[in-house]
């Protein structure tokens, strides 16, 4: 038995019509964006799991918040209820909000970071681990091993490995650490959380040698939700309560608010109590994002956020959409499709390396499965593995990814069990021909961030 759905704690008070195309249309689209899944039309795809960030769904709420937005370029009521939302919830004297995460890792890590320095993280999202090589700084990953095993449950896969992390300081010394990262969930691991006590335990290392600590923030709520599932000692507390003890061990975060803030654009960035810091800051974020009370968006932007803050932390919506997740993997499972367990928060990350054997890493097995999602039912989502991870920026060599992944991130409040469903069955008659699937190459990328653009064709066998 698969695991039981759990009602949406909403009701639908607007939609929008999708589509299916025919599956010979869909091979033609495919080819046409040469097999490049941001080079699609929206309109084309069918289930849109490309990315569950500002793919979601606001509140009546929310939408009325839109219309109470104060348009003022300075001074703006809704920047100011902004502020105070986040400085209730995180617990941080500084915040700034700006137009989305990599804004914010843009103004951060320009002030932190340079050429000869290093970051390290439990795994850097693609977007962070540029805006550190962006510095001329260089990004080193450092999860803990058990993260590496998709097959293998443990309850907190996106934890840092701490004493790896001490003795990469010892290794490298720690006046060329510029800033440790600590990406919550863990995107890049599969949405996987990490634990309080690793946090602390991250902390502290970071303490004994200086070297700030800066939490990568965008899924804050959705691993707050398994905190208090899984870790001892947290099951009485409140969503708000974890995250302001997790954040509580941090110098600042930057936030990508296009995901747990349920909102379709904006950032934050958080400082605890670094004044200075916060100044130089306020200056970055005028040079590139506008002025410090907008930071890059509109008043009804900042003021959706304010409330989305909150709706993020609401344990009925957190606990049907953690069952959204439970329910596909418990299909997958049914089915024996391995995918990286137990599922994570934001999306099931399907282990395509396990699926498609017979692709090696260079040939991307994540995006082939991508590709086939697509032809089999119009469902769009995306390779995290090799295809992702791109070229060593010093010796130009395609790196090989712990992980190759193909990402279903499921869109918050958007899609229903019938939509679950159908991403089911696609995966499991994908699974009944996988032998026949064969991999990639690519034909033309651009130097940073490659997959978002580059062209691809099938592997002839
Ligand atoms: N950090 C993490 C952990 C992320 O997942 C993302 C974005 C960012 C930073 C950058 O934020 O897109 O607002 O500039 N992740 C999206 C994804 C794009 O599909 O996972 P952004």
């Amino acid at each position: 038995m698969s695991a039981k759905y759990i009602p949406e704690p909403f009701r639908i008070k607007m939609v929008e019509t999708i589509r299916m195309l025919t599956r010979e249309e869909r091979k033609q689209k495919i080819a046409e964006a040469k097999y490049n899944m941001f080079n699609l039309r929206g309109e084309d795809v069918y289930i849109d799991l490309l990315t569950d960030s500002g793919t979601n769904a606001m509140s009546a709420e929310q939408w009325a918040g839109v219309m109470r937005g104060d348009e003022a370029y300075a001074g703006s009521s809704s920047y100011y209820k902004l502020v105070e939302a986040g400085q209730d919830i995180f617990g941080y004297k500084f915040i700034q909000p700006v137009h989305q995460g990599r804004a914010a890792e843009k103004v951060m890590f320009g002030l932190l970071l340079e050429k000869g320095k290093y970051s390290i993280s439990n795994t850097f999202f693609d977007t962070t681990r540029a805006h550190v090589e962006a510095t001329g700084a260089r990004a080193i990953d450092c999860v803990v091993d058990v993260a590496k095993d998709p097959a293998k449950r443990a309850p907190f896969k996106g934890n840092m490995n701490v004493e790896k992390l001490e003795s990469l300081i010892k290794e490298y010394g720690a006046d060329k650490i510029g800033l440790v990262v600590m990406t919550v969930t863990n995107n890049s691991a599969g949405g996987q959380p990490v634990s309080v006590e690793n946090v602390r335990e991250t902390s502290n290392v970071c303490k004994k040698y200086g070297i700030k600590l800066c939490i990568d923030a965008a899924r804050y709520a959705e691993n707050a939700y398994f905190v208090k599932l899984r870790e001892k000692g947290y099951a009485t507390k409140s969503i708000k309560e974890i995250v302001k003890e997790m954040f509580s061990y941090a110098d600042m975060f930057t936030m990508s608010a296009k995901k747990d803030t349920i909102v379709n654009m904006g950032g934050l960035i958080g400082i605890k109590d670094d004044r200075e810091l916060f100044q130089l800051c306020k200056a970055r974020t005028i040079l590139f994002e506008g002025f410090i009370t907008y930071g890059g968006l509109s008043g009804r932007d900042l003021e959706s956020l304010a409330i989305g803050l909150y709706e993020g932390l609401d344990e009925e919506y957190l606990k049907y959409r953690n069952g959204q997740m439970e329910y596909l993997a418990g299909r997958l499972d049914e089915a024996g499709i391995t995918y990286q367990s137990p599922v994570g928060g934001h999306g099931v990350f399907v282990d395509a390396k396990a699926l498609l054997p017979q692709i090696p890493y260079y040939e991307f097995p994540g995006q082939a499965l991508g590709v086939e999602l697509y032809i089999e039912a119009g469902i769009r989502a995306c390779d995290i593995g090799s295809y992702m991870l791109g070229n060593d920026p010093d010796t130009g060599k395609q790196l090989k990814s712990e992980f190759e992944f193909t990402r279903l991130a499921i869109p918050r409040r958007v899609y229903t069990q019938s939509h679950i469903d159908i991403m089911a069955d696609a995966l499991i008659a994908i699974k009944a021909r996988s032998s026949e699937i064969t991999g990639y190459k690519i034909t033309w990328e651009p130097s940073v961030l490659r997959h978002f653009q580059a062209s691809l064709e099938p592997v002839k066998k």
